[in-house]
């Protein structure tokens, strides 16, 4: 079993990270973590040439990136809520989903992405809402062939309560492992 991790937070330490060091103790498999803060993966610019082409023509590591989507079993979206979103990093690299879109929509190409189950751990100090986050999350899974997804876990308190200290939180991490692993969420 394969798990790709995109993980948001520019924190070491923080409380993204606890969170991820909770799942990844129960969670099964191989695992690859892309942090989108210290990885070397541009935004798309909407050079089209995938409206035309077969991949993407920015050569830097999102191609790695692209061939663990392909052939993995699940995606973990993690993040803290920047002004209600996800940070503007994990954005970048999600905007390189786009060469599936265009794979698609253009070209009609068949989906070469193995379907996969899908995980949210979102954290914020707990100003205004995450549900724009946890909806950006969701599309950025479907266009990776994740449709299978895990309710989100939220610790959205950080300010008060470290996440690493939010009970629900961190046996919602422990769960998403637990669904990944095949197990049952209960
Ligand atoms: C630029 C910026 C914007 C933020 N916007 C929000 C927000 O809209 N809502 C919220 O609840 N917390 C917000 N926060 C707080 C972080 O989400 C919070 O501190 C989080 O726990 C940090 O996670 P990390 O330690 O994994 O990086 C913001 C923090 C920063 C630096």
């Amino acid at each position: 079993m394969k798990t790709l991790i995109l993980n948001g937070s520019p924190r070491i330490g923080g409380d993204t990270e606890r969170l991820l060091n909770v799942f990844r103790q129960k969670l099964e498999g191989e695992c690859k973590t892309v942090d989108a803060y210290r990885c070397g993966i541009s935004p798309c610019v909407d050079c089209r040439y995938c409206r035309e082409n077969e991949g993407c023509a920015i050569d830097d590591e999102m191609q790695q990136v692209y061939r663990y989507i392909e052939e993995c079993d699940n995606v973990l979206i993690a993040s803290p809520i920047y002004f209600s979103e996800l940070t503007g990093k994990l954005l970048d690299v999600g905007s390189r989903f786009q060469m599936y879109f265009c794979a698609a929509f253009f070209r009609k190409a068949p989906i070469k992405i193995k379907p996969k189950k899908g995980g949210i751990i979102l954290v914020g100090g707990g100003d205004g809402a995450a549900d724009k986050g946890e909806s950006t999350a969701k599309v950025l899974l479907h266009q990776i062939n994740c449709f299978d997804i895990h309710p989100a876990v939220l610790s959205h308190n950080t300010n008060n309560l470290p996440a690493i200290e939010d009970e629900n939180a961190v046996t919602g991490a422990r769960r998403i492992a637990e669904f990944f692993n095949g197990k049952s969420a209960d």
